[in-house]
Parts: structure tokens; sequence; C-alpha cells
């Protein structure tokens, strides 16, 4: 039997390309909807060699209808996987339409277009974003809803959207996924997270001081109500946070329905825990210093996975001193490969 074809939007990018290995793996066949934006086309290659065949390809924007009509002709597609969009928090609050546009305009086309050919299996990126600023981790999916940025707000809008279209068609099979942090990278060191310019998450930022790109790790606050007053996150092993979406599309098989699932371990780990932890993992001493609290940042925030665990029989299992060894060796890799 041919492996079934899945269209992976944004397939190219850091979570999305663990995503098409961890899906290969399963026996689908992957096929990436990509403008590279902010992905390199040189991962494609790689991930054939991790895949051992090339994934499909096609480069081409979210927003455009026609591509997508194209797509759907062209390819046999059961189900959809969109993670294409912009994520950076800081920069949604300086260009919100640029967010609107991509994160929310770009999921109605594809939503439009899918429901065009009657494509209703769908698994949805949201974030944690969506909680804004819940004081009292862990972090239910029932918790207030609150998001605090443009960026935060534009997943929560494409979740009501998506609820709307579950309630017009219950046939279709939805799965909201609400990541919190991933890190790590596949240990082949062969694909990982590639920001351009300066890093706005912690763990490149922490590789690029280890490698000597940067020269310390700018540490904002130690004044929190934690254990050692630094933020507390819920940090994931992107391949478990890969291998969950391969359990959200099969529960979209199995049944119908509107999910909506933390993706988490559960666990909080504060930022001087995590640089421990990565010193611990490498051998690296990671210099720092502390600086002034970041507007916006809450003191601690995880999740209460047990709902992912119920409904996909899905659990985070790599360790943090995994995450960063990953990541590590990623990081030690990425300037010779990309
Ligand atoms: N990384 C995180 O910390 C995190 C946390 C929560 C949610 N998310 C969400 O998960 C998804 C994937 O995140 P990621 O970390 O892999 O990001 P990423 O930027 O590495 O990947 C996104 C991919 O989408 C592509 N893309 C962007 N705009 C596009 C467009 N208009 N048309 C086609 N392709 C486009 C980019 O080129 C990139 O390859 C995003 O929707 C993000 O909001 C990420």
């Amino acid at each position: 039997m041919n492996p079934k074809i899945i269209l992976v939007t944004g397939g190219a990018g850091y979570i999305g390309s663990h995503t098409c290995v961890a899906l290969a793996q399963a026996g689908y066949r992957p096929l990436i909807l990509d403008n590279f934006s902010n992905s390199k086309t040189s991962v494609i290659d790689r991930l054939a060699t991790l895949m051992g065949d090339p994934p499909l390809c096609v480069e081409g924007d979210i927003r455009d209808a026609a591509l997508i009509k194209k797509i759907f002709h062209d390819y046999c597609c059961e189900s959809v996987i969109h993670f294409a969009g912009l994520k950076a928090v800081g920069e949604s609050v300086k260009q919100p339409l640029q967010y609107y546009d991509v994160n929310v305009a770009g999921s109605l086309t594809l939503f439009a277009v899918m429901k065009d050919f009657g494509i209703k299996h769908l698994i949805f990126s949201s974030s944690a974003a969506v909680y804004g600023e819940e004081k009292e981790p862990p972090l239910h999916e029932e918790s207030l809803l609150h998001p605090v940025n443009p960026y935060g707000r534009s997943k929560l809008m494409v979740e009501e959207i998506l609820e709307d279209l579950y309630h017009m068609d219950s046939h279709s099979s939805i799965v909201r996924l609400r990541y919190f942090n991933p890190i790590g990278a596949h240990p082949s060191g062969l694909i990982g997270e590639t920001p351009s310019g300066v890093p706005n998450n912690l763990m490149p930022y922490i590789t690029q001081v280890a490698v000597g790109i940067r020269k310390k790790l700018s540490i904002f606050g130690n004044d929190y109500p934690t254990v050692d007053g630094t933020a507390v996150r819920d940090y994931i092993h992107v391949m478990d946070l890969a291998e969950g979406h391969v359990a959200a599309l099969q529960k979209t098989e199995r049944s119908s329905g509107l999910s909506t699932l933390n993706l988490g371990t559960g666990r909080g780990s504060s930022v001087l825990e995590l640089v421990e932890a990565f010193e611990a993992a490498t051998g690296k001493n990671i210099p720092y210093e502390i600086v002034a609290r970041r507007a916006g940042d809450v003191a601690a925030c995880w999740a209460d996975p047990s709902a992912a665990q119920k409904q996909l029989g899905w659990g985070a299992t790599r360790d943090l001193r995994t995450m960063c060894a990953d990541s590590w060796n990623w990081q030690l890799r990425a300037s010779f490969i990309i």
C-alpha cells in the first residue's frame, strides 16, 4: 500500500522538520509546503538523509489559494498538519498586521481550500501563549485564555475559527495542540532550530554563547517567586513534540471530534537550572549576567499534559540532559551544514 500523504505546512521549519522525520518513521509521506521565510532550502536534502527518501516539497505561501488547490489536485491528501506561521512575540507587537495576515488570513485560506476538497483531518500548531498571564501553573486546557500580545491572539483567533468549523461539520477531526517550550534537536545533528539574528529563545542563545558567537547570556530577572528567582518554563524535546503530532494525526484517523491538548512535560525548569543542565551535559561553561525583567514575562509556566496522555496515549520521554546534549550537537554542526 502507498503511504498516506500528509500536507505539512511550514514543514521546513524547526518543529515541522522534526515532525516530518517522525511521520516518515510512522509510515506516512510528508508533503511540505513552505515559503522558506524562516528556514533553509537545504533542510530538504538533510531530511532526505534522515527519512531515506526525499520529502515531497512545494515552495510557496499558505496565503496562495491557487497553489494550495493545485497541491490538493495533484496529490491525494487526507490530512494537514498546519505549522506555517510567524512566531516571534516581540516582532508581533511591532508588526501586528503581518502576524494577523500570515497566521490568521493564511490559516483561513488553507481551511477554505481544505473545505472545497473535503479534507477533514487537521492538526493545528497553537501555543501556550494563548493562556496569557495565568498565575498558578500547571496550565490546564480549561485555564483562563488571555493572550497578551498579537502573536498569542492570532493563535487564539485560529483556535476559535476551528471551533466554528467543527460546529459546521461535525464529521471533521481537528486537534489544536498548545506547545510549551520546544528545545533540543534530532539526535543525528542534521536538523535543529536555526534562529536568524539574535535568538528570541533561551536555548539557541545558550548554545550560541557556548560556541562563542555571543559573549554571555542575559538572564531577565532573578527576583521572581521561583526556586532560584529566575523564570520557570516547561521545556520539551522537539522529538517528543514531533511524536505528539503523529499521535494526534492517528487520533484524527480514528474518530471525528475537536480536541485541544497541551504538549508539555508537566515539569518546570528555571533558567539557571537549564544553564546548569547544559553545562553538565556538555562540559561547556555559560557565563551570564542578570539584567532587568522583560516586559510580559510570567514567573512560571508549565503544562498539565494529562489530557494529551489520556487522549493520545502520548507522553514526553526525553529528559533535560538529552534536550541540552542534542541542542549542542546541532549547534556544533549547524554552521557547517546550513
Ligand atoms: N517554537 C516554539 O517555541 C513554538 C511554541 C508554540 C507554538 N509554535 C508554533 O509552531 C509552529 C512552528 O513553529 P517553529 O518553531 O517550527 O517555527 P519556524 O519558523 O521554524 O517554522 C515555521 C515555518 O513556516 C514557514 N512559513 C512562515 N510563513 C509562511 C507562509 N506565509 N507560507 C508558507 N510557509 C511559511 C517558515 O519558512 C518556516 O519554515 C508555528 O506556527 C509557531 O507559532 C512554536
